[in-house]
């Protein structure tokens, strides 16, 4: 795709050749169809668009500097998703067939997947819908097993930088035995306000305390968080965010940089203490902390003293970008090679 300025693509919605879909009926899930149209034809009674019976993934695949395709733990978003399943009572999609599915949609719209020098990569969207009609709250009987993709720009244009959050004590995202472990929609409509609010502060993103009591550290907008003290990874245990895979990963190679790592409540006053701080996620991998502001309190938590990533969360991230790049070794297993 020569028309592409590949080095200056938004994080935003570019239509590619194709997409993939299966579809769940009769309690079986069919043939893997290929479509150009990026139209969904469902009942306007479906259950996906009255009562949020509906989910999505996120994960992104790199051309590498040695001119394969990888992607990155592709299995870990399947097990999620299927997480998400049994939580909304939604048919699960077998790993097989979200991996089989991934990489044809890939192979198909292999032209748009960004150079290495770009810095941008392949989004990948997986969606899965509850499409069979429904009034009462039930549900459905059809579902729809959806992956497109579209290349983004990479989240760091001028160079690995710090960002600023901003406390919501006023909003919640998710309750602590509601859906917040999941992956679907209704968890981001409860975010669209406090987000807003946020960025017109001219914040980064939201930061959540925890729904029950507001003193705990939950999640940072669609990132998880992390902190950084005394050679130890401090990372929040709640029942209220979403599991994710990068967190998961950056847990392991701190492991393997010889630190130590903690899973627990993290108390807002806490915050002070960290050394670093970073939200993860697939968009950023880490986007290190500048400082948090509690909006309502007016209390700031300054991480970087002098705003700038911290050593071991660059070290982090190079070790990471490194592994879905295929530059070091991928000692974990952790990529899927398309050739
Ligand atoms: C609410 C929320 N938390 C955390 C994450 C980070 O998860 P992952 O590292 O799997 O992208 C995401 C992004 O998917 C998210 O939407």
């Amino acid at each position: 795709m020569d028309s592409f300025d590949w080095g200056n693509l938004p994080f935003g919605y570019i239509k590619t050749n194709y997409n993939v879909r299966c579809y769940w009926r009769n309690g079986e899930w069919g043939e893997i169809e290929v479509s150009s149209s990026e139209i969904i034809n469902i009942h306007m009674a479906a259950t996906c668009l009255h009562y949020g019976q509906e989910a999505f993934e996120g994960q992104k695949a790199f051309r590498c500097p040695d001119g394969k395709i990888r992607i990155f733990r592709i299995e870990e978003n399947a097990a999620r998703l299927q997480s998400t399943s049994r939580g909304i009572l939604m048919p699960e999609v077998p790993t097989e067939l979200f991996v089989e599915m991934t990489k044809k949609v890939i192979k198909l719209n292999e032209e748009f997947i960004p150079p290495y020098e770009s810095g941008a990569s392949l989004y990948i969207r997986p969606l899965l819908l509850g499409t069979g009609e429904q009034v009462g709250v039930h549900p459905a009987d059809e579902y729809l097993f959806l992956i497109f993709v579209t290349p983004v720009g990479p989240y760091f244009k001028g160079g690995f930088a710090t960002n600023d959050y901003a406390i919501v004590r006023n909003f919640d995202r998710a309750a602590p035995l509601g859906t917040g472990i999941y992956k679907v929609g209704g968890n981001y409509a409860a975010s669209l306000l406090a987000n807003k609010l946020a960025h017109d502060a001219g914040y980064a993103s939201e930061f959540y305390l925890d729904a029950k009591e507001k003193k705990y550290i939950d999640e940072c907008g669609a990132a998880n968080f992390f902190g950084i003290k005394n050679n130890t990874y401090v990372t929040p245990e709640s029942t209220s965010i979403l599991p994710s895979i990068t967190n998961m990963s950056m847990q392991q190679l701190a492991i393997d940089l010889g630190m130590k790592v903690e899973r627990r409540q993290i108390p807002e006053d806490e915050l002070e203490t960290f050394e670093e701080a970073g939200a993860v996620g697939t968009a950023a991998v880490i986007s290190p902390i500048g400082k948090i502001v509690d909006l309502q309190s007016g209390k700031e938590y300054v991480i970087s003293k002098d705003g700038k990533p911290g050593p071991i969360s660059e070290k982090l991230y190079n070790k990471f970008r490194n592994i879905q790049y295929g530059i070091e070794p991928d000692i974990h297993g952790w990529n899927t090679v398309i050739d």
